[in-house]
């Protein structure tokens, strides 16, 4: 059972395979959360987690004790630490005290109104409680749903706000996830970023006081990504206790640490409180994102691990979840503007005559866009490019046997388009204040429904009017100067929201209208990798850099949460049009393999020999993918700590390893490194260049690598024989 409630000792008690989850009633009705992290046997006494804690706060509060208790959903009233919840009642008030009013246990997990979620399948043994609270004294009900994945060891958990009164209400902060540890010292881990720069990996010291990362740009972006990851300060990528808390949404969002003096560290995540506000007439709810929890006993790489099976097998979806993909070239890098149909068509012939077996077409074969500075929202073909259409071009890329996919940038519009010309308003924009352009674009509203249908409508019409199999769909601002003119006064702060929900929305649509085409998302690069992207895109742009160093950095980061199996990487050329980087051919290679492998330059220009080993390469990503994408994945070597990158990917079946070992600069007279390899069966024999070597010895010996000098690297596999 992986939910219990003792009517005896008035706890709940939440467990996985390797985690507890306890939280019980108070005697006034409050809910105090009491333990969370490795799995405890059998029932929890309430009194052992708080026993001495009830002690300072008759100064704040002679009622009880709830400043200075571990709170399960805490609200802004006697505990006057940062509140999970924040209302405004009708009266200007805004105390709020929460009290246990009934629980419900069920099998298997309701799916969220209007937002992406897990989702169970049979045999997950997956269970969900609903607990309900009242206000003591407001006409107000919040339901806490936790779902608790026994097996795949994970705990999910939503909320719902409820207005029973007969006034309205203003909901000021509503978080998914709020939890209280006691005395722990722990390290905050998170992934920080800019354009071209994704995700690299941040550790600070918890302190006392406040500390948080955030978004309020309306996606989640490229400067932080809406996870909290807390350790142990002995944790690394091995050994020591990890939590990792992550958003399934796509906009603005918050995670903070608060930790009081008396090691009281509260940890949240939900939607960004910042210029948030959302009224609820009498009987409307509120729901807010779902928050999924991960604990490991065994460093990161574990905890990264249970994150990519449940975010493979319980968040992405549709048909490509599980099936193979094809192995792309994308015109972008290789072209930029500059094309027409002749160029894309000569492109597509010499990619597939290596192997390549989707042609993407990205950004300028639309309206009269030659550039960056106009016709975003004009869905219809540049016939001076394209005189023959997109149906057109598609025939002629799918008679040389290739798939053909497309870019579009659904969610924008240019001042300089047809659309802004029909539709000024559908921009998002205040009344009366210039709405500033960032890459000469404009956001569209999609808090309004009749522009969701829009975008359905001409992004579906391209869809049914060529053989399409995969769309690029791209988001090159964030937003600013928010507001609706749709909208009156009091739902202005709900616009960042409402735009998600309509964009949750369209997308829901769309992958449902055209199930056989992959979906993958972009953001000017990874600025909208979230996990509230990944049950409509199985895969996502990483980054705009592709140069191979710097991929070390962004994938090695993006991997602590998210699996290989969503990463799009691609081999570009050199010079590296980013950083002007030139690394070897193997090297571009071996890294992008180590997500979705792709190509951004015209292959047509290679040498022969160049052309033999990207042949290569396509045939041998072939073969590994099942392995990339159901694998499990081990980081061996940090480019952030050392001057190496290594990666090893294990299959389902254990038959075989993958290991890419890369080198940042090449140094002279260094030693010559061992590579200690993860996870193998120690007795088992595994073979690599025809010679045997035993799981123990690449385990605790390990393999010597060569010096093999600046930006070099090899792809090794293993293949095990007994
Ligand atoms: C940003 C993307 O990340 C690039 O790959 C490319 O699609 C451009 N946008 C096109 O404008």
């Amino acid at each position: 059972m992986a939910i219990s409630f003792s009517k005896e000792k008035n706890t709940f008690n939440l467990s996985t395979k390797n985690t507890t989850y306890v939280f019980g009633i108070y005697p006034n009705g409050a809910l105090v959360h009491l333990y969370y992290g490795g799995k405890l046997v059998g029932e929890q006494d309430a009194d052992d987690f708080i026993r001495y804690l009830l002690r300072s706060c008759s100064s704040v509060s002679d009622r009880f004790s709830e400043c200075d208790l571990p709170m399960e959903y805490p609200t802004f009233s006697s505990d006057v630490r940062t509140p999970a919840l924040h209302i405004r009642y009708s009266d200007g008030t805004s105390a709020t005290r929460l009290l246990y009013k009934s629980h419900e246990i069920y099998k298997g997990k309701k799916a969220l109104s209007g937002l992406p979620s897990f989702y169970v399948e049979e045999g997950d043994g997956a269970e969900t409680l609903e607990v309900t609270l009242l206000d003591e004294a407001q006409p107000l009900k919040v339901v806490l749903s936790y779902t608790v994945y026994e097996s795949l060891d994970i705990i999910t958990r939503s909320v719902r706000v409820i207005n029973e009164g007969e006034d309205k209400i203003e909901v000021l902060k509503a978080m998914s996830l709020s939890i209280d540890f006691q005395s722990k010292d722990f390290d905050l881990v998170h992934l920080k970023g800019s354009w071209a720069n994704e995700r690299h990996i941040e550790r600070v010291p918890v302190m006392t006081g406040g500390q948080y990362v955030d978004s309020k740009r309306g996606s989640s972006s490229h400067f932080h990504a809406p996870f909290v990851i807390l350790a142990d300060k002995n944790t690394d990528e091995n050994v020591g206790e990890a939590f990792c808390f992550g958003l399934v949404y796509s906009g603005n969002f918050k995670g903070q640490t608060e930790q009081n003096s008396e090691k009281i560290l509260r940890v949240q995540l939900g939607i960004n409180d910042f210029d948030f506000k959302w009224t609820l007439y009498p009987n409307e709810e509120f729901q807010t994102p779902e928050a999924v929890s991960v604990w490991s006993g065994e460093g990161f790489n574990k905890m990264s691990q249970t994150l990519h099976t449940v975010i493979r097998k319980r968040l992405c979806r549709g048909k490509y979840r599980d099936s193979s993909r094809p192995v792309l070239l994308n015109n972008w890098e290789a072209t930029y503007f500059d094309f027409d149909e002749e160029k894309i068509v000569n492109i597509a012939r010499s990619a597939k005559e290596l192997g390549v077996e989707l042609m993407v077409l990205d950004d300028g074969w639309f309206g009269k866009r030659n550039d960056d500075l106009r016709s975003l929202g004009d869905w219809y073909p540049n016939l001076e490019k394209l005189p023959n259409g997109i149906t057109g071009l598609a025939e002629r890329v799918s008679e040389l046997g290739m798939k053909f996919g497309l870019w579009f940038e659904p969610e924008m519009i240019s001042p300089d388009s047809d659309l802004y010309r029909a539709h000024p308003d559908w921009a998002i924009q205040i009344k009366g204040r210039t709405a500033g352009l960032s890459r000469h674009q404009l956001v569209l509203d999609l808090s309004r429904p009749e522009v969701c249908d829009y975008v359905v409508e001409s992004v579906g019409k391209v869809l049914s009017s060529a053989k399409i199999s995969y769309v690029k769909w791209d988001l090159n601002r964030n937003m600013s100067e928010v507001g609706s003119l749709s909208a009156d006064a009091e739902r202005q702060s709900e616009t960042y929201h409402r735009y998600m929900l309509g964009l949750y929305s369209v997308l829901e649509r769309l992958t449902k209208d055209f199930p056989d085409v992959l979906f993958e998302g972009c953001s000017g690069g990874g600025g909208r990798f979230d996990l509230g992207m990944l049950p409509y895109f199985a895969q996502i742009w990483t980054s705009d850099d592709s140069d191979a160093i710097e991929r070390t950095y962004i994938q090695y980061g993006t991997s602590l949460v998210f699996p290989a199996s969503t990463m799009g990487a691609h081999v570009s050329a050199v010079p590296n049009h980013q950083v002007g980087r030139v690394t070897p051919l193997s090297t571009r290679g071996n890294i992008a393999m180590l997500g979705r492998l792709g190509y951004e330059l015209d292959l047509g220009g290679l040498s022969e020999s160049e052309k033999e080993e990207v042949k290569s390469q396509i045939k041998l990503y072939k073969e590994i993918e099942s392995t990339v994408h159901n694998g499990t994945m081990y980081r061996l070597k940090s480019p952030f700590e050392t001057n190496h990158f290594a990666t090893e990917i294990i299959s389902e079946d254990g038959k075989r390893v993958i290991v890419v070992y890369a080198t940042v600069l090449g140094r002279p007279n260094s030693f010559f490194d061992r590579l200690y390899l993860k996870g193998l069966d120690e007795d088992a024999t595994y073979i690599l260049d025809g010679r045997s070597y035993s799981g123990s010895f690449l385990m605790r010996a390990g393999l010597l690598m060569s010096n093999d000098g600046d930006f070099s690297s090899k792809m090794m596999i293993l293949e095990r024989e007994n």
